[in-house]
């Protein structure tokens, strides 16, 4: 595997690469790894001949007073995990690389990024489909491979994608959980030990939701309602930020799921803000 840090090798290596007939898959990511990155770098091995990496805690997808300064690194241990998944290449850029000091290009998809997340973190997804364009545009990958835990974010990267006619494929890996249901996330490290006990009603509420439209419930309204109910009960250090029904494409609120439609959620645990998902209905 190798090591790079500096974004003109990156485009070096895979232009090679690309001119030797050689596919490339990418995963984004920002470190700190667990058994959620470890399978999104598994898959992105089977998918092409070359495996891109890239580890970046990309400040402009993080708001004012957002946890910047203490998202989780450990670059050594990362660096032992990409490569034993497979990883040609782990890029870890500096900062300065990815945005000179005067930087002033953004992309934006507006519409998708004020929903759900956007509420509370306005600036999030511009840095995030910046970063990633520039990701894309420095490996020309094939394919990426994003986290259906962020289930906005692929969606919105999906947009990007379409509406610029860029090449690249996107997929999206299934959540992965602890035993008992916790969303493996970067940022669980933040939890007390008693909001951690808290934390997996989170998802067995979305489950319980999903369970009342197998059962024939529809009403978006009860749905939030009957989680919520039970997140009064069972999670009561959990704060709120959003609960919402929409439609897994488009990310519009639902008053009735009669069609395609996720659950979403974040609920901040202390200083850990969760996020996490579940499809009520498929096409
Ligand atoms: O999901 C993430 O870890 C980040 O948002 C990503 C896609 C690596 C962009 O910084």
């Amino acid at each position: 595997m190798q090591l790079l840090k500096n974004s003109k090798e990156l485009a070096d290596v895979c232009r090679g690469w690309h001119a030797d007939g050689q596919d490339i898959a990418l995963t984004p990511t920002m470190g700190c790894y667990h058994a959620g990155h470890e399978d999104l770098m598994h898959y992105g091995r089977m998918l092409a001949k070359r495996l891109v990496v890239s580890l970046f805690v990309n400040p402009a997808q993080f708001g004012p007073g957002e946890d910047l300064q203490a998202y989780p690194r450990n670059a050594e241990r990362d660096a032992a995990i990409a490569k034993k998944c497979g990883a040609d290449i782990l890029f870890m850029p500096e900062a300065t690389d990815m945005y000179m000091p005067d930087y002033a290009t953004w992309v934006d998809v507006p519409e998708l990024s004020a929903a759900l997340c956007g509420q509370s973190r306005p600036t999030h997804f511009r840095g995030v489909c910046t970063v990633v364009l520039k990701l894309f545009l420095l490996t020309m990958a094939d394919v990426a491979v994003f986290g259906a835990k962020d289930w906005q974010q692929q969606t919105i990267i999906r947009r990007m994608v379409r509406d610029l006619g860029m090449p690249t494929r996107i997929e999206a890996r299934p959540t992965v959980r602890e035993a008992d249901g916790l969303a493996l996330s970067s940022r669980n490290v933040y939890m007390t030990a008693d909001e951690r006990a808290q934390a997996p009603e989170i998802y067995q509420a979305l489950r319980y939701a999903g369970d009342m439209v197998a059962g024939g419930e529809s009403s978006a309204t009860l749905l939030r309602k009957a989680v919520l109910r039970r997140w009064a009960e069972r999670l009561p250090l959990g704060r709120l930020d959003y609960l919402a029904v929409v439609h897994p494409d488009t990310l519009s609120p639902l008053d009735s799921v009669d069609g395609p439609a996720i659950m979403a959620c974040a609920v901040r645990m202390g200083k850990a803000r969760l996020i996490d998902n579940i499809l009520l209905r498929g096409e």
